[in-house]
């Protein structure tokens, strides 16, 4: 039973995310990782089975950073209530969820994107670079994505509706970025870091914006490798700026109702990869996301969906 003021959730889907990565491992700026044997952070969709708080009913949905367990207890705080009926259940940790609203701040408030902007995304197939570039192609921007494979750049293309894709484990990347925006790139909304930021460094407009999203090309690196091209910068007159979502909190209300219209309205595809197998699926579901294994958002669910507490 909760506590007075306190309610259970059973956990139904876990999201996955690459900074999980560093979650379990000593950050050179000294905050403490995950212990071992303590429970897995991690943001999960669950639903009440037992409240003794006068906010939260048995049967809601919610979200929050609930963890890769099968129940947690919360006093709803940082707790988001969810509606079923606005979309599936999967998508408020797809384009509805951190991700998603990744994409829209990055690219539209941090990147400043406007109509006829040449746009190119990093790990594009995935769930930020996803919903990125096809929010750049509804406020009428160009959009290029890079992605590993042939599959994943037909995707981008053909189904999601970006203008072109660039192929980074077959392609010269900078050289094919040339031939695709031959007047620079606008905005980058970089995901990767690495080579790839390198090869974009190349081929700026004049006033483009860098935009640092993540660098998942780094998060397993002993040492991290900073951008060899940055003096692009300086010719180009342009910035190179990183954020962090949560900062946007007070606005995800609005965000999400635009992004859940684009949803509505067929404008945008929220892709989710679920792994079946409950908790003990998680850490093969981490590898996963960086053998690049995943088309969107990857997820693990934990228990079916109506399933009943014991
Ligand atoms: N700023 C924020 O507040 C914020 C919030 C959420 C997420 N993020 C960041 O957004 C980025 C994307 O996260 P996500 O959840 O959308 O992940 P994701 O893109 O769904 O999944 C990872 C994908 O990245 C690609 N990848 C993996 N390792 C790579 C490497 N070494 N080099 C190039 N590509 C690699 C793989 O695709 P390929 O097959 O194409 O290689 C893989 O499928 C991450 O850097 C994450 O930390 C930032």
């Amino acid at each position: 039973m909760p506590e007075p003021g306190g309610f259970v959730v059973a956990v139904e889907y876990v999201s996955v995310d690459p900074a999980m990565r560093r979650w379990i491992a000593a950050s050179p700026v000294g905050t403490a990782p995950v212990a071992i044997g303590a429970v897995m952070e991690a943001g999960a969709i669950g639903r009440v089975t037992a409240s003794e708080h006068p906010g939260f009913a048995v049967g809601e949905h919610l979200y929050g950073a609930f963890g890769v367990q099968e129940y947690a207890a919360s006093d709803g705080a940082g707790v988001t209530r969810l509606d079923p009926s606005l979309a599936p259940l999967t998508a408020y940790l797809g384009a509805l969820g951190i991700t998603g609203l990744t994409a829209y701040f990055g690219l539209l408030d941090v990147g400043r994107a406007s109509a006829g902007d040449t746009v190119v995304v990093s790990a594009a197939a995935g769930a930020v670079g996803s919903v990125a570039g096809q929010i750049a192609r509804i406020r009428g921007c160009r959009a290029i994505g890079i992605a590993g494979g042939p599959d994943k750049c037909r995707w981008l293309v053909d189904d999601l509706g970006f203008d072109a894709a660039v192929d980074y484990k077959a392609e010269d990347v900078a050289r094919r970025l040339g031939e695709l925006a031959p007047d620079g790139v606008d905005i980058f909304l970089d995901n990767v870091g690495g080579a790839i930021l390198d090869a974009v460094l190349l081929h700026l407009a004049r006033g483009a914006r860098v935009v640092l999203s993540g660098g998942l090309s780094q998060y397993n690196a002993d040492e991290t490798r900073g951008p060899s091209n940055y003096l692009q910068l300086l010719g180009a007159r342009a910035s190179m700026i990183g954020f962090l979502t949560p900062d946007y909190a007070g606005r995800y209300p609005q965000a999400r109702a635009e992004l859940a219209g684009w949803l509505r309205d067929g404008r945008l595809i929220s892709r989710e990869k679920i792994i079946e197998g409950g908790v003990r699926a998680f850490p093969d579901a981490l590898l996963k996301l960086y053998a690049g294994a995943n088309l969107g958002k990857l997820i693990v669910a934990v228990a079916p969906p109506g399933d009943s507490p014991p």
